[in-house]
């Protein structure tokens, strides 16, 4: 029988799954409705892109914060969390070999050549495939916990390409808010590196 703890997460986690879809119902409203504004696509882009890198961010926050408040459950959570971060990365990349580029190989290629900030993403994109195929109970288990954890650094380095990204694609005081998310990853960043010091 499942204890009431268990029952606790799975309630969590089943409220966390219905308001991670949130921004996608509202997207998917927004665009049936024809309510994306004078440039749909790039609204498209742009919120499945912020999306993406706030799922991350969060993902990259759970260990610091089960360490600050005590609260082991919080991990928990994580993995859903990271997919979901996957899920609007997908998304984000849908929006725009679709939309941007009508599936045409040779556009996307050029643009990825042509364009530094889409490189990057895309680069950040290709390192999330990994993160995602190995988070099953199952994937962990064949590479084993200790060559898993380690791969699992990889969302830092998704992170730090996903803040150029950002930075590369923004202008103006628009710049203020990747500064914002590279000052946050600087200080996940920070304290990773000082909780391995100490240990
Ligand atoms: C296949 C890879 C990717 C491609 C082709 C791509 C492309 C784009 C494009 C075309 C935009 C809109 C630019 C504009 O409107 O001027 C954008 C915005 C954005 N992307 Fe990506 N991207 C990719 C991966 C990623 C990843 C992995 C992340 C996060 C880690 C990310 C985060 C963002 C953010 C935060 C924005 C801006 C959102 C805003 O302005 O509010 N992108 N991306």
């Amino acid at each position: 029988m499942a204890s009431s703890a268990d029952r606790n997460i799975f309630l969590g986690k089943f409220v966390l799954f219905v308001l991670a879809l949130v921004p996608f119902v509202l997207l998917g409203w927004e665009t049936f409705n024809d309510q994306l504004g004078p440039n749909p696509v790039e609204t498209l882009q742009r919120r499945t892109g912020i999306w993406t890198f706030n799922f991350l961010m969060l993902a990259l926050s759970i260990s610091p914060l089960r360490d600050i408040s005590g609260l082991s459950w919080l991990v928990r959570f994580r993995r859903m969390i990271g997919l979901f971060a996957f899920f609007y990365g997908l998304l984000h990349l849908f929006s725009f070999v679709f939309f941007d580029h009508s599936l045409e190989l040779a556009g996307i290629l050029q643009d990825i050549r042509d364009r530094r900030f889409i490189a990057v993403g895309f680069l950040a994109w290709l390192l999330l495939l990994p993160l995602a195929a190995t988070s099953s109970n199952w994937a962990i288990k064949l590479l084993g916990g200790r060559r898993w954890q380690v791969l699992q650094r990889l969302a830092y380095v998704v992170a730090v390409l996903g803040a150029v990204h950002y930075f590369w694609l923004s202008k103006g005081t628009a710049l203020l808010w990747p500064i914002g998310y590279a000052t946050v990853l600087a200080v996940l960043f920070g304290w990773r590196i000082l909780k391995r010091a100490r240990s």
